[in-house]
C-alpha cells in the first residue's frame, strides 16, 4: 500500500482552500471543455469544475496524488466521467492531439516550475494544447510577510486534522527570503493514538515573478495578455493575483 502520508500532508495544507473556487468556476463557464487542471494534486480544483459538469484534464507529477484524486472521482461515477488524470511534468506534457479550451494553473503552481527556464518551457506547451480563442489563467503570490518562528514564542495556528485517531499537525514556521525564491518552512507532526510522536521539517520554494515579467514570458510563446484579477486574502492564506492569457 503507498504511503498515505503525502496524500494527507497535501490536503491539509492545500485541499481546505476554496476562496478561488468561484473564480475557476466562472472561467470554466466561460471557455470550453476540456480544462486542462495544471498542478491538479489531489483533485481540490479539478473534482469541484467535474462537479459543475465540466470535463477535465488533471496533470500532475505526483502519481501518489493524481492515484487519490482518480480513487476520490471513482467514488461518485458521474464526476469519474468527466476527468481525466495525466501523470507528467508541467514543463514537458503532450496531449497527443488533445486541444483545450481553458488552461489553469492554480495556487502559485506556476512558481514551483523551476524559474524562468521552466515557466517559459510549460508557457510553451499550455500555448500549443490551447484552441484558437483559448485562455491560460495562472494564480500568483507577489507579495510575501517573512517571518521566522523562535521557539518559546507564540506561533501561528497549525493546520490540524485526525484521521483513525491519528493526529496531523502542519506548523508555519518560516516565510524567509532565498535569493530569486522565498522559502516557505513548516513543521510536520504526526501523534498516534498512544501519544508516540514524529516531528518532520517541511520546505518549499517558490520563485519570485511579476506580472510584468510572466506577460513578456507569456508573450514570447505567442500568447496575449488579457488581464488580472485578484483573490482577496483569507484568515489561512493570503491573497493571489490571478493572470489571464488569450491563445
Ligand atoms: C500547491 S499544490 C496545488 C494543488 C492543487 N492545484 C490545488 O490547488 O489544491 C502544487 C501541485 O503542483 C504539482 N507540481 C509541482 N511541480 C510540478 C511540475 N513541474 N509538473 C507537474 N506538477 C507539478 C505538485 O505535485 C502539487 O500537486
Amino acid at each position: 500500500m503507498a504511503d498515505p502520508l503525502p496524500v494527507i500532508w497535501h490536503d491539509l495544507e492545500c485541499g481546505l482552500y476554496r476562496a478561488d473556487l468561484g473564480l475557476w468556476t466562472a472561467l470554466a463557464a466561460a471557455h470550453s471543455d476540456p480544462i486542462l487542471d495544471v498542478g491538479a494534486g489531489t483533485g481540490r480544483v479539478s473534482l469541484e469544475l467535474a462537479h459543475h459538469g465540466h470535463r477535465v484534464i488533471a496533470l500532475d507529477r505526483d502519481p501518489v496524488l493524481l492515484d487519490a484524486l482518480t480513487a476520490r472521482a471513482a467514488a461518485h461515477p458521474e464526476l469519474a466521467a468527466q476527468i481525466t488524470t495525466v501523470c507528467a511534468d508541467a514543463c514537458d506534457f503532450d496531449l497527443h492531439g488533445e486541444r483545450v479550451g481553458l488552461c489553469i494553473v492554480p495556487m502559485q503552481t506556476i512558481q514551483l516550475l523551476g524559474g524562468s527556464a521552466g515557466r517559459a518551457a510549460f508557457l510553451a506547451r499550455a500555448a500549443a494544447h490551447l484552441r484558437p480563442g483559448g485562455r491560460l489563467t495562472l494564480a500568483i503570490s507577489t507579495v510575501f510577510e517573512e517571518f521566522t518562528w523562535v521557539p518559546g514564542e507564540p506561533v501561528p495556528l497549525p493546520d490540524i486534522t485526525e484521521i483513525d485517531g491519528t493526529v496531523y499537525a502542519s506548523q508555519p514556521t518560516a516565510v524567509r527570503s532565498a535569493g530569486p525564491r522565498v522559502r516557505l518552512e513548516r513543521r510536520r507532526e504526526v501523534i498516534d493514538p498512544h501519544g508516540g510522536r514524529e516531528l518532520s521539517e517541511d520546505r518549499i520554494e517558490l520563485d519570485r515573478v511579476t506580472v510584468s515579467g510572466l506577460v513578456a514570458e507569456a508573450v514570447r510563446c505567442g500568447l496575449h495578455s488579457a488581464g488580472t484579477d485578484t483573490i482577496e486574502p483569507t484568515e489561512e492564506h493570503v491573497g493571489s493575483l490571478v493572470v489571464h492569457f488569450n491563445a
